[in-house]
């Protein structure tokens, strides 16, 4: 419309004929307050820096009992995740995806039995509800800050663009960021300083389409090692390839990532999302 009205003005404001229908249209112009167009999120291009190798051995799990009050969930579990494998858990709602993780990850501890890091490993662990626990009332630079304090500034606001914030969009308090920013900045706390070993319940559930691709571009660039969880299809299959089922029987092993473990047994993943 706006573009319509501004060529009939160029048009014949130097017509007396049109003068009245020209003076009309500038000052209906006047009256309308221009909106900038949103702006498209700039995605920065971020690279994994190399993390610290760290031995073949990453996490190992013997004879793990886990029970909450009277409830089961494991019982003599093993489990050994090696370098390099990216374990995807699937299961039902309570089959104990996120209790795995929180075992692994120290979390939470074994009723019986062991769980052991391997040497070098370095972790990185996005919980669950990791955002509940950012400090509402930290601005997104100062959480960044708080973290890693030895961090220049320039490579702080790097990251942070990285992950979508722009401009002064770091000075915003945590606690007025929408989920996916929330879930943006644990991402960019998370990899700031590059750990060999990810631990991921559920990373994408809070992300949009856009943020969730540049979170799969910059995972499969990385070298280390992941245990995941996740209900996205394009996510496990473009990230696993190794397959533990959380069933009732016990952990189902399938070599191979998602891709193949649909074409073995037929089925999509409990609980996937579309
Ligand atoms: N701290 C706790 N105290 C008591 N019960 C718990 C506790 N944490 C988990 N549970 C129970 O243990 C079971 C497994 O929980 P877990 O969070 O591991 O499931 P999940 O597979 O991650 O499920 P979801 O897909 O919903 O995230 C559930 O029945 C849950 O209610
Ligand atoms: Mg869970």
């Amino acid at each position: 419309m706006l573009a319509k009205e501004i060529n009939f003005i160029e048009r014949f404001k130097a017509r007396a004929s049109h003068a009245a229908q020209v003076q009309s249209r500038v000052k209906k112009l006047e009256k309308i307050d221009r909106v900038e167009p949103p702006k498209r999120r700039q995605s920065v291009a971020f690279e994994f820096p190399p993390a610290p190798r760290s031995g073949d051995d990453v996490a190992h799990l013997r004879g793990v009992d886990k029970s909450y009050g009277s409830r089961v969930i494991y019982q003599g579990l093993d489990l050994l995740v090696r370098r390099r494998e990216r374990c995807c858990v699937l299961g039902v709602n309570g089959a104990g995806k996120s209790t795995l993780l929180k075992l692994v990850t120290g979390t939470t501890a074994p009723d019986a039995g062991s769980v052991t890091l391997g040497g070098s490993v370095k972790m990185g662990y996005f919980a669950q509800h990791a955002m509940e626990l950012l400090d509402g009332e930290s601005t997104v630079l100062e959480t960044l800050d708080a973290a890693f304090p030895r961090a220049g500034q320039g490579s702080l606001r790097t990251m942070a663009g990285a992950f979508g914030f722009s401009g002064d969009e770091i000075e915003k308090r945590c606690r007025v960021l929408s989920g996916g920013e929330k879930a943006r900045l644990v991402m960019a706390l998370m990899l700031y300083d590059p750990p060999n070993f990810l631990v991921l319940d559920e990373p994408t559930n809070h992300l949009d389409i856009a943020t969730k691709e540049m979170l799969i571009t910059v995972l499969s660039q990385f070298e280390g090692t992941m245990l995941f969880v996740s209900h996205d299809r394009h996510f496990l299959a473009a990230l696993s390839n190794r397959v533990l089922e959380l069933t009732p029987e016990g952990i189902h092993q399938y070599g191979g990532g998602y891709t193949e473990y649909v074409a073995r047994t037929g089925r999509e993943a409990p609980g996937l999302h579309a």
